[in-house]
C-alpha cells in the first residue's frame, strides 16, 4: 500500500548539506500496526511528511494506494491527503474555537460529506474513543488525553487508507499514554493501517513491526 524507494531528502543551508533521508525504502502493507523509531534529528519529521504528503522527495518514488506522488501538484496532493490520511499529531492540533464534535467534522466538511452523514460519522468517531459525553466541550475543556481521543476521533471520521501519528504521546503522561495506544491497538483490530512515527522504544515495540531510522537511513524489521 505505501512503498518508498530510494527516497533522498537533502537540507542545503549555506555551505553545509544534511541528508535528512538517504536512499530510504519501505514497504507497509495494507493493515499494518507499524512504528517507525530513531533518535531526534534521524529523519522521522522529513519521513512522516513525505509519506502524509506534506512535503515531496529530492528523488525516489513514493507509491500510496497505487498512486505515484511524485507526479501530482500541491493542490492535487492536498487533495490526495485530505481523502487518503488521518493525522494524529504529538501536540493535538485542535482547534480551540471549536467544539470536539466541530473539530471531528471539519474534514468532513471540506471533504464535502453531507451534513446528516456527518452527524453520523462525527458521533460514531467520538463513540470510538469514547469522548461522546464531552461532544459540546472545547479543547480547553478537555484533558491532554482527551485532546489526543478527540484528534484520534477526527482522524478516523474521514475513513482514511492511514492514520498517520507523529509522536501521538509524547505530550502525555505514562497511563495517558497508555490509553492512546489502547485505542491504536483497537483500531489496528478493525483493520486500519497505522503508522506511528516515535522515539520511544516501549511505545515503538508496542506496533506489529518496527522500521528504524538513523541519520536518514531506513532499516525494515521483519
Ligand atoms: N527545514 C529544514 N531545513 C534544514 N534542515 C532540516 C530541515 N528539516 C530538518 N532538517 C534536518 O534534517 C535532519 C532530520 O530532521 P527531522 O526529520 O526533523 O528529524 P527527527 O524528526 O527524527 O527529529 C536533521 O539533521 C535536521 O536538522
Ligand atoms: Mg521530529
Amino acid at each position: 500500500m505505501i512503498e518508498l524507494k530510494d527516497i533522498c531528502k537533502v537540507y542545503t543551508i549555506g555551505s553545509e548539506s544534511v541528508w535528512a533521508l538517504n536512499h530510504a525504502s519501505l514497504h507497509i502493507y495494507p493493515g499494518e500496526f507499524v512504528s517507525i523509531i530513531g533518535p531526534s534529528g534521524s529523519g522521522k519529521s522529513t519521513l512522516m511528511n513525505i509519506i502524509g504528503c506534506l512535503d515531496v522527495a529530492d528523488s525516489g518514488t513514493y507509491t500510496l494506494d497505487g498512486i505515484a506522488i511524485e507526479d501530482y501538484t500541491e493542490n492535487e496532493l492536498a487533495a490526495i491527503r485530505n481523502l487518503k490520511i488521518g493525522f494524529v499529531f504529538q501536540s493535538f492540533n485542535l482547534i480551540s474555537k471549536l467544539t470536539a464534535e466541530e473539530n471531528v467534522e471539519l474534514p468532513l466538511i471540506y471533504q464535502g460529506v453531507p451534513a446528516k452523514e456527518r452527524k453520523g460519522r462525527v458521533e460514531r468517531a467520538l463513540e470510538r474513543v469514547q469522548l461522546q459525553k464531552r461532544a459540546k466541550h472545547y479543547p480547553t475543556e478537555l484533558s491532554g488525553g482527551q485532546q489526543q481521543r478527540v484528534a484520534i476521533a477526527r482522524a478516523i471520521a474521514t475513513k482514511p487508507s492511514l492514520i498517520l501519528a507523529d509522536e501521538p504521546t509524547g505530550n502525555l503522561d505514562s497511563k495517558t499514554s497508555q490509553d492512546i495506544m489502547d485505542i491504536f491497538h483497537e483500531l489496528h483490530e478493525a483493520g486500519n493501517t497505522i503508522v506511528l512515527i516515535t522515539h520511544d522504544d516501549e511505545v515503538a515495540l508496542q506496533a506489529s513491526r518496527q522500521i528504524r531510522i538513523l541519520d536518514g537511513r531506513v532499516k525494515e524489521g521483519d
